[in-house]
C-alpha cells in the first residue's frame, strides 16, 4: 500500500483543537519517518495570519503534541515546505473560490478532511461542488460524531452522497487506528488456538473500557450538546465490540471487513422501554481530585449548563443476539474524570468446571485474555501456574504477549495511521454508510428516552469509577468490572 504522489490533503478545520492535536503531529510523524511521497498540506481558517504565524501555531502545536524524541530540527524545516495556509470562511463560497486557485491541477490525490462540526459537512461539499472541485480521484474523511442521531446521520450521508461516492467517503473512528485494535484482528484471525475458543461455549463475558482521567477541559460547547454517549459510547465502545465480536471476515478488504461489522450491529439486542434503566447507566461527575488536584463537578466548568442533563459516563450491557455469543454479556463503560486514563478488552474466560486445588479467591482460576489499548499498548493472558515451593498451591500469573523488543519500536499514534490509509486509498478501518446507521439505530431508543426523562443522571465523584449504579449493573450478575486488570 502506498500514497500516489503528488498529494493534496486539506485539512478544513485546519488549525482547529484536532488538527492541532493530532493531525498535524500525525503529519509530522509520518514526513519524520519518510512515509510520505512528495505531497502539500493545506490548513483552512478563518484567522488571517503571515506565514510564519502560522508556522509558528503549528510549530507550538507539534512542541506540545509529538513526543520529545521525535522533534528534529530538520524535519521540521522540511515539514514547513510541505504547509500551506488557506484562508477562508467555510460559509463563504469565496473561500472554495480562493482554495481552487491555491490547489495543484486537478490530478492530484486529493484528500478532503472535515476537522469540523457535522452540520457543516453539507456546505463544504456544495462549496467545493461548486468550485469543480471534486474528481473522480478525491476523497473525504468525515469526523465523527455524524450526526446527532439517525435521522441526521442518514441526511448527512444523503447529502455527501450527493458530491461523493461511497467509495472515496472515509468515516474515521480513531479507535479502529489503534496498534492494539489491529493487533486483536491479527491475534483472532492468524491464531487457531484464539479463534476455537471465541464463542459462548468458552467465553464467559466480555468488558470494554475507555476511561479518562480528564474533565470537559475546553470543550464544554462542544460537548455538552453531545455528551458521552455520542461523543464515545456510539462510535469507539461500539466499533470495538464490532472487532472484537465479528465474524472472520473472507478477505482483509474494505467491504468484507465491513460487512461482518455490520452484522454485529445488526444482531445487538435493541434495548428499549424500561431495559434502559435495567442495563444502562448514565452518570455526570461531580467535584472530586484527579491526579492529586482538587476538580470542580460538571456542572460548573466554564461553558456547561448549570442545570446540563448531559451525561459524562455511560455503562451499558449489550448483547448480541446469533449463535456465537447467544448468552455472552459485554458490558461497555466510557466516562470523562474516572479514576485513570485507559481503554481495554478483557476476555473473561468460563472457570474450570472443577477444580482439584485448593482455591483461595474462587476468581483467580479463571483465564482472562486482556487487550490494552491505552496507555501501554499490548497484550495479556493471565493464567494460573504452580507457587514454587512445598505444596500444591495456585497462583495467578500474567503472560505477556508483547515481549521487550516490541516495544523498542515506536508505536504509531492512531492518526498516522488513519491518515496513511485515507491517502493510499484503503478504507478498511473506516466505517460505511451502513454501519454508521446501524449504530445510530440502536443508540437511538436509549437517547431518546433519556431526553424525555426528568431525572439527572446519576452523579459520581471525579477521580473513581463512576456512579454506584455501573457497580451495581455487574453485581446483579454476580460479577465485577476490572479495575485494575
Ligand atoms: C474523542 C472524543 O473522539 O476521543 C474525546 O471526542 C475523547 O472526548 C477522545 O477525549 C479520546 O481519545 P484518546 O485516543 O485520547 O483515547
Amino acid at each position: 500500500m502506498h500514497i500516489q504522489a503528488p498529494f493534496e490533503l486539506v485539512l478544513f478545520g485546519g488549525l482547529g483543537d484536532l488538527a492541532q492535536r493530532k493531525l498535524l503531529p500525525a503529519m509530522y510523524l509520518l514526513h519524520r519517518d519518510g512515509r510520505l511521497p512528495e505531497g502539500l498540506i493545506y490548513c483552512t481558517s478563518r484567522r488571517a495570519l503571515s506565514q510564519q504565524e502560522f508556522l509558528e501555531i503549528v510549530r507550538t502545536a507539534l512542541r506540545q503534541h509529538v513526543p520529545q524524541a521525535c522533534l528534529e530540527e530538520q524535519s521540521w524545516e522540511t515539514f514547513t515546505g510541505r504547509l500551506r495556509l488557506a484562508e477562508m470562511d467555510l460559509s463563504d463560497e469565496q473561500g472554495y473560490q480562493h482554495l481552487s486557485q491555491l490547489l495543484g491541477p486537478d490530478d492530484r490525490n486529493r484528500l478532503y478532511y472535515l476537522a469540523t462540526g457535522s452540520d457543516l459537512y453539507t456546505h463544504v461539499c456544495q462549496g467545493l461542488h461548486n468550485c469543480d472541485l471534486i474528481k473522480s480521484n478525491s476523497k473525504i474523511v468525515l469526523e465523527k460524531p455524524i450526526g446527532h442521531d439517525f435521522q441526521s446521520a442518514q441526511a448527512i450521508n444523503a447529502s455527501v452522497a450527493e458530491y461523493f461516492h461511497e467509495s472515496q467517503i472515509y468515516r474515521i473512528d480513531h479507535y479502529l487506528g489503534k496498534e492494539t485494535v489491529q493487533n486483536l484482528m491479527v491475534l483472532r484471525f492468524a491464531n487457531s488456538l484464539f479463534e476455537h475458543q471465541w464463542n459462548q461455549k468458552y467465553i464467559d463475558h466480555i468488558q470494554i473500557t475507555i476511561s479518562e482521567a480528564l474533565g470537559v477541559e475546553k470543550r464544554a460547547g462542544f460537548y455538552d450538546h453531545v455528551g458521552a454517549m455520542r461523543d464515545m459510547f456510539q462510535n469507539h465502545l461500539l466499533q470495538l465490540l464490532c472487532i472484537t465480536a465479528m465474524e472472520p471476515p473472507s478477505k482483509l478488504e474494505p467491504d468484507a471487513v465491513r460487512d461482518e461489522k455490520v452484522k454485529v450491529l445488526r444482531a445487538l439486542k435493541p434495548i428499549t422501554g424500561d431495559a434502559i434503566t435495567e442495563r444502562v447507566v448514565r452518570g455526570q461527575y461531580d467535584a472530586g481530585v484527579s491526579d492529586g488536584q482538587p476538580v470542580p463537578r460538571y456542572r460548573d466548568e466554564p461553558g456547561v449548563e448549570p442545570k446540563s442533563m448531559t451525561e459524562t459516563f455511560v455503562a451499558a450491557k449489550v448483547e448480541i443476539d446469533n449463535w456465537r455469543w447467544a448468552g455472552v454479556p459485554f458490558y461497555l463503560r466510557t466516562g470523562k474524570r474516572l479514576a485513570e486514563r485507559a481503554c481495554e478488552i478483557v476476555v473473561h474466560f468460563k472457570e474450570i468446571p472443577h477444580s482439584i486445588f485448593p482455591l483461595q479467591h474462587k476468581n483467580t482460576m479463571a483465564n482472562k485474555l486482556v487487550f490494552r489499548l491505552q496507555p501501554d499498548e499490548g497484550v495479556r493472558l493471565m493464567l494460573c501456574e504452580k507457587r514454587v515451593g512445598p505444596g500444591m498451591n495456585v497462583r495467578p500469573m500474567n503472560l505477556s504477549l508483547n515481549p521487550a523488543n516490541h516495544k523498542q519500536t515506536r508505536v504509531p499514534e492512531a492518526y498516522e495511521r488513519l491518515l496513511f490509509d485515507a491517502l493510499a486509498g484503503n478504507a478498511t478501518l473506516f466505517l460505511r454508510d451502513d454501519e454508521l446507521l446501524e449504530a445510530w439505530r440502536w443508540v437511538d431508543p436509549i437517547l431518546s428516552s433519556w431526553e424525555e426523562s426528568e431525572q439527572r443522571p446519576e452523579p459520581y465523584t471525579s477521580g473513581t469509577w463512576g456512579p454506584a449504579a455501573a457497580t451495581l449493573l455487574l453485581a446483579k450478575d454476580g460479577r465485577l468490572w476490572d479495575e485494575n486488570s
